[in-house]
């Protein structure tokens, strides 16, 4: 029992997500009881069809008493009391949430798209708890009131592993829809480049459209990338050859940004370094160092590839080394596993999302490029106040991206700065912003 207690918790609680696990979990008792495997031998339908009629009962009733759940959360945190919430003792490794949750409304939409309910073999999986929390934000954020930015990831949400945004990516009319309604857009992503022409080369589908556009320029202003986490700002400028313009750090860090010192980063990165390079020696990886101006990580050789296993290791060693050592406590810093490398990077993406909420809050907002879907602040939803008003609020902001595990993954610090949406490939973005679309339509259908 003890190893497998290890092997299954201890050893893997990096590569789970506890509040899908728990809800699966959830799921899993209606599917026991109700799924009729049995239903294959019968020749008529009526067993098939009364079981996904009292599964989707079931399991909706299920997701309600989720939602009812992150309601009394949220609650809690309100009253500053959300350690002792009720959800939060189920699932200890809960944060805290920007905005309720329609977990019912959401499920049903999936529902009718994947037929959750009709299976009699597969139970509700990962997958589908992924898509119908990603709904039920979606939803949440649109009654609410306009989503005012949206930051993207940039390898695997907008492209392939690796990949550039070419021109002919779907997600490009749809950015553009969004940035039509005068929704700011960030791109923030952990390539860390410091000139304009590398990032012109990753994103030049988007950038070029974008600039062939009929936006006003006020409009097309309202896309900014922030690379290497947290640590380089440009903004879309139709001036530049590469359309873009780099932002000197003095007009956008964060306070606390600010005191981060140069002395701290090169002992943070000297600290990271040996780590990788001890891994490298350790388990012979095929890989070489490179090492950045707020960054190190580990590329493998030319034409080779590191396994999953090699990549994990290298970077919970990296991730403890640093945990532990002074510098990491006085500044934060971001291990993950790229697909095919493993960096460490100075700050993370919650400081890359705030400085996006904090940059666009302080650019003044023409009247005319006041969103024209906007709608009063609280529809039907309960959006947390915004504390601070120099910025962006967490429950106006939607951050999408694939790396969402609790060690390893970039994107899953983001969540201390917004809401977020957890996609597995581009296809998956792409079809997110088409259901933001949709039910932003049918919601304004309904006011009307
Ligand atoms: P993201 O998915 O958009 O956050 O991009 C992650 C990828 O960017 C990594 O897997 C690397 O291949 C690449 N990259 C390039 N420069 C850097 C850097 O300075 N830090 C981290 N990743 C980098
Ligand atoms: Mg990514």
């Amino acid at each position: 029992m003890t190893t497998r207690y290890r092997v299954e918790y201890a050893l893997k609680s990096h590569r789970r997500d506890q509040l899908i696990e728990w809800i699966k979990g959830l799921l899993a008792v209606p599917f026991v009881l109700h799924s009729q495997p049995t239903a294959v031998f019968e020749p008529q339908r009526g067993t098939t069809d009364q079981m996904a009629t009292i599964a989707h009962r079931r399991y909706g009733e299920i997701m309600r008493d989720v939602e009812e759940l992150i309601n009394d959360h949220i609650a809690h945190q309100q009253a500053g009391t959300h350690e002792r919430s009720k959800l939060k003792m189920l699932v200890p490794s809960v944060g805290m949430f920007f905005t309720p949750l329609y977990l019912h409304d959401a499920f049903v939409y999936q529902d009718n798209r994947r037929f959750i309910s009709s299976r009699r073999f597969v139970p509700p999986s990962f997958n589908d708890i992924r898509l119908i929390l990603n709904t039920s934000q979606v939803m949440s954020l649109t009654r609410g009131g306009p989503i005012e930015l949206i930051t993207f990831d940039g390898d695997v949400t907008l492209y392939d592993d690796g990949e550039s945004l070419t021109e002919d990516n779907p997600v490009i009319p749809r950015i553009l829809a969004l940035m039509t309604k005068g929704t700011k857009i960030g791109i923030v992503t952990a390539a860390g480049y410091t000139d304009a022409r590398r990032y012109y080369e990753r994103l030049h589908g988007l950038l070029d459209a974008i600039y062939a556009s009929n936006l006003p320029s006020t409009y097309k202003q309202n896309l900014i990338i922030l690379g290497g986490e947290s640590n380089y700002l440009f903004k879309f400028s139709e001036g530049e050859p590469d359309r873009l313009k780099f932002v000197p750090r003095k007009e956008w860090l964060l306070d606390d940004m600010v005191a981060w010192q140069d002395a701290d980063i090169t002992e943070l990165l000297d600290v990271a370094e040996i780590a990788l390079k001890d891994c490298i020696t350790t388990m012979r990886l095929e890989a070489q160092i490179l090492r950045k101006e707020r960054a190190v990580g580990i590329i493998p050789l030319p034409g080779k590839k590191l396994f999953r296993e090699q990549l994990e290791e290298t970077v919970l060693v990296a991730q403890k080394i640093l945990e532990i050592s002074p510098v990491g406590r006085r500044l934060p810093f971001c291990a993950f596993n790229g697909g095919n490398d493993v960096f460490v990077d100075i700050g993370d993406k919650s400081w890359g999302v705030r400085a996006c909420q904090h940059f666009f809050a302080c650019v003044p907002t023409p009247i005319s490029a006041i969103p024209i879907h906007g709608r009063s602040a609280s529809v039907d939803a309960a959006v947390i106040p915004n504390p601070d008003p120099t910025s962006i609020a967490g429950a106006k902001t939607l951050h999408v991206g694939d790396q969402f595990l609790s060690a390893g993954a970039n994107d899953f610090k983001a969540r201390l700065a917004c809401t977020t949406a957890w996609i597995a490939n581009p296809a998956e973005t792409v079809a997110l912003l088409d259901e933001m679309c949709e039910l932003d339509e049918a919601l304004s259908r309904k006011i009307k």
